[in-house]
């Protein structure tokens, strides 16, 4: 059984169709980094998934739950750990206060988050309003991983963030799959996530266009789903029908 399963899910804002029929699973373990376009739909998706957004036709399966009811705090308590786009942290906290507020009995402790994205353990007395935009991401990554959660959605890690902080988060977050985590990524950046994830999904203007393992798409069928530019000979929706 998956833990997660979208089943044609539709969301909408207001008359505008912003995602548009998406199917797809995940397993415990799995990574899939989800790519796209500005405006595709990936956050409004992830937000759906996450309980922020209702949608207005499919099934989300978590677990062995339709969970499509429930409400995002309930979604937590199931193991959903979101890292929105934005990153919203307490700013008058410092970190290892942003870090501890979340904490949920697990495998991540303050020590494991600390030791995993070593740039937050010089800043843990520092107030989060203080910290660097990559340090700011960090801090987010971590606390929803203190709430040890069975998935961990994050959108748009390495938006507006210096190269070089790009580089150490990407460094943290293969420690964590290396730990075991399943991640859904959201991501712009196709080389950084075809090299962190298993599995690649690419949304256009609502719909899941592509889908398949990372070894086996190139960067150029990735690069004309992501703008449309041909549907790449891939059906998508299944997984058998992906590769
Ligand atoms: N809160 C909102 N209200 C109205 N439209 C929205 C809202 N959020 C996103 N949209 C629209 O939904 C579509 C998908 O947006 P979004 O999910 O943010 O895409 P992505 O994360 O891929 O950039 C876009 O056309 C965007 O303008
Ligand atoms: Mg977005």
């Amino acid at each position: 059984m998956s833990l997660l399963e979208v089943r044609d899910l539709e969301v909408r804002h207001g008359l505008l169709q912003a995602v548009r029929g998406v199917s797809f699973a995940l397993e415990e373990g799995d990574t899939l980094a989800l790519v796209g376009a500005n405006g595709a739909g990936k956050s409004t998706l992830l937000r759906a998934i996450a309980g922020g957004h209702r949608p207005s036709r499919g099934q989300i399966v978590f677990g062995d739950r339709d969970i499509i009811r429930l409400p995002a705090y309930k979604r937590v308590a199931l193991g959903m750990g979101l890292v929105p786009e934005g990153r919203h942290l307490f700013p008058s906290l410092t970190v290892e206060e942003n870090l501890v507020v979340a904490e949920r009995p697990g495998y991540w402790t303050l020590d494991g988050v600390l030791e995993a994205f070593p740039m937050l353990a010089p800043r843990r007395k520092s107030r989060a309003a203080v910290l660097s935009g990559g340090e700011r991401q960090a801090t987010a990554i971590g606390r929803a991983l203190m709430t040890n959660p069975r998935l961990l959605l994050l959108d748009e890690v390495s938006l507006g963030l210096a190269p070089v902080a790009v580089e150490d988060l990407y460094r943290s977050l293969r420690t964590v799959i290396e730990r075991g985590a399943t991640v859904l990524l959201v991501e712009q950046d196709l080389g950084r996530a075809m090299a962190l994830c298993q599995r690649v999904a690419c949304m256009l203007e609502g719909r899941l266009v592509l889908e398949g393992h990372s070894g086996e798409l190139t960067r150029e069928q990735v690069t004309e789903a992501y703008f449309g530019l041909r549907r790449a000979g891939i059906e998508v929706g299944s997984r058998e029908g992906s590769q």
